[in-house]
């Protein structure tokens, strides 16, 4: 850390957590007199009970309700697109995204576009695009449906060009929610597989930004609160499901969110090109390579694993009993070990290392990665 810099941290916005406040959304909208919302979500999500009694209860005010949910699972640009048409087509007056990581930066991004007509890549983060959003953004609010991206507090969306697959960043301080409604009941019923991967996904935002070497005590204080959070719950939200592990998962994976603004680091370099080449779930991504990622980082930082060693209440505070514990918590999660059991073969490895290497998350991590190291973890983790 250096005592001479000034830093800047940004902490989220109004979130309304706990079971039921999902049932806020109608007064909020009425008091805030927004009649004409678009709500943004997936088309699996949309066919759910908990979606059709939001939008019943919403009409039940008066509200006029558009929905658009036809979107990829790796959403990309024409998405973004095909639901600004709606919002104009429709005069609507704001943006609701309800639904996993997907839906929700979707849903951002149209909140970006509707007053940002260039292309919607002239406002990549990664080129320097954040300086282009000037205008004012609609109204924005979420209900996150899974837990693990945190996407709901977040200020970015990951969105991929349709030919090249490449993921961008859309960013800005404007596109965070005016307000989040966090609703464990919603995620009662997330599928094992889901549940699972999702939330690998949210331990890896939390291990990774607590890694990430940089003076953020308020950040690494969340993180390690939220590795403790899913310790306790992930295993029974996975095999036996009630309202507290839920609820303990929500909770931590928004918080990981919180704590990435800190950044990343390997393993999330390590997933992402295998979403963009073999369309993998990105929990998944990260599940399989978190163990394999965190061996890498423990030279250097032992320190830093003696703490999650310790939250993490294992016997012996090492990096080595982390990554154990990574293993076995994959396995108890049934997180398959390997990336050959995930669709990865020998052929993909020259790609993946040239994808990983280009990825924006890697600078971040604690220690330097080359392209050989990339190729050397997945050939290892294969
Ligand atoms: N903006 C960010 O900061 C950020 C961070 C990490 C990841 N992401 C992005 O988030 C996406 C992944 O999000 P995700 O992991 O939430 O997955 P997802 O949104 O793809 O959802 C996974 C699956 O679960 C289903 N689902 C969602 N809620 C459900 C529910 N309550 N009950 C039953 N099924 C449900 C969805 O229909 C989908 O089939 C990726 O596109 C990734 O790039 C964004
Ligand atoms: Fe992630």
């Amino acid at each position: 850390m250096n005592f001479n810099k000034i830093y800047q941290y940004n902490f989220p916005t109004v979130i309304r957590f706990g079971p039921g406040s999902s049932k806020e959304l109608g007064p909020y909208l009425l008091k805030n007199q927004l009649a004409r919302p678009l709500i943004v979500s997936d088309p699996n999500v949309s066919q759910l009970e908990f979606f059709k009694n939001i939008v019943k209860d919403l009409e039940g005010r008066n509200i006029s309700v558009k929905t658009f949910t036809d979107i990829h699972k790796n959403p990309v640009k024409s998405d973004v697109y095909a639901g600004t048409e709606i919002y104009d087509a429709e005069k609507r007056d704001s943006v609701i995204g309800i639904g996993g990581g997907a839906a929700l930066d979707v849903a951002r991004a149209i909140t970006l576009r509707i007053h940002h007509r260039e292309d919607l890549f002239k406002y990549d983060d990664l080129q320097g695009g954040d300086v282009f959003v000037t205008n004012e953004v609609p109204h924005f609010i979420t209900i996150p449906t899974t837990a693990g991206t945190g996407s709901e507090v977040g200020r970015s969306a990951v969105i991929s060009d349709d030919i090249t697959h490449q993921k961008k960043i859309l960013f800005s301080p404007k596109l965070i929610a005016r307000i989040v409604f966090a609703d464990p009941l919603l995620t009662m019923d997330l599928p094992q597989f889901i549940t699972a991967a999702t939330g690998m996904d949210a331990l890896t935002h939390n291990m990774e930004a607590f890694l990430v070497n940089s003076f953020s005590p308020m950040c690494d204080g969340i993180a390690l609160q939220a590795i403790s959070l899913i310790r306790d719950s992930l295993v029974k939200a996975v095999n036996q499901p009630d309202l507290e592990s839920r609820s303990k998962m929500l909770i931590a994976s928004l918080m990981g969110a919180v704590a990435f603004q800190k950044g990343l680091g390997v393993v999330h370099s390590l997933a992402h090109p295998l979403s963009s080449l073999l369309d993998t779930h990105h929990g998944l991504a990260n599940a399989v390579n978190i163990p394999f990622g965190m061996e890498f980082n423990i030279e250097g930082f032992e320190y830093k694993f003696e703490q999650m060693a310790e939250i993490l209440k294992l016997k012996e505070k090492s990096g080595a009993a982390v990554v154990r514990y990574l293993f076995e918590l994959n396995e108890k999660i049934n997180i398959p070990g390997k990336l050959s059991a995930i669709g990865v073969k020998p052929e993909h490895i020259e790609t993946l290392a040239d994808l990983a290497l280009a990825d924006f998350a890697h600078p971040n991590n604690p220690k330097p990665v080359s392209r050989e190291d990339f190729k050397k973890l997945y050939l290892k983790a294969l």
